[in-house]
């Protein structure tokens, strides 16, 4: 991304958040040793990006902003006896968000069609509710690829050093 388009994405995500609300989200892991947070992030600059990349023409603030609440439900899902996950924490992040932030119809839909098809009566709408609900599913594929990597190595470290133990 350039330097310029970096900046104007970086202020568009310190707009909304003065308050540092979107902080709490570090407290959760969403995948691997990777925050809320940082996926969120992540998130928000791929879509960003996709839209610049593309030409979509979509609204920058609403899809930065939708992007960045799209997971603002708030609790650890790995020990959550709640309704399941997947299908559910749409409609959670949307209710903490409208309860922390005015949010404007087209955001509103980013956050609780994001996990489309998984919610077939939530329907991504717009043109941002669609790049958001493409670009997290890129970076939740990446986010498990990579966790999965990383769990791979010790493995391979401990078998190594066993050998040269032993020779
Ligand atoms: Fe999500
Ligand atoms: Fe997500």
């Amino acid at each position: 991304m350039k330097a310029s388009e970096e900046k104007r994405f970086l202020k568009l995500v310190r707009e909304l958040n003065p308050e540092k609300k979107l902080e709490q989200m570090k407290a959760f892991i969403q995948h691997g040793s990777v925050t809320t947070y940082d996926h969120v992030l992540d998130v928000a600059r791929l879509s960003y990006r996709i839209n610049k990349a593309f030409r979509i023409s979509a609204r920058e603030r609403e899809l930065v902003r939708g992007a960045l609440l799209h997971d603002y439900f708030l609790y650890d899902w790995h020990h959550w006896d709640g309704p399941l996950h997947g299908p559910y924490h749409p409609k959670a992040a949307l209710k903490n968000a409208k309860r922390d932030f005015d949010l404007t119809k087209r955001e509103e839909n980013i956050i609780r069609s994001h996990m489309w098809p998984l919610t077939p009566l939530h329907i991504p709408k717009t043109r941002e509710a669609v790049i958001v609900c493409i670009a997290d599913k890129i970076c939740s594929a990446r986010e498990t690829l990579f966790a999965r990597k990383k769990r791979k190595k010790p493995k391979t470290h401990g078998y190594v050093r066993i050998r040269h133990g032993k020779t």
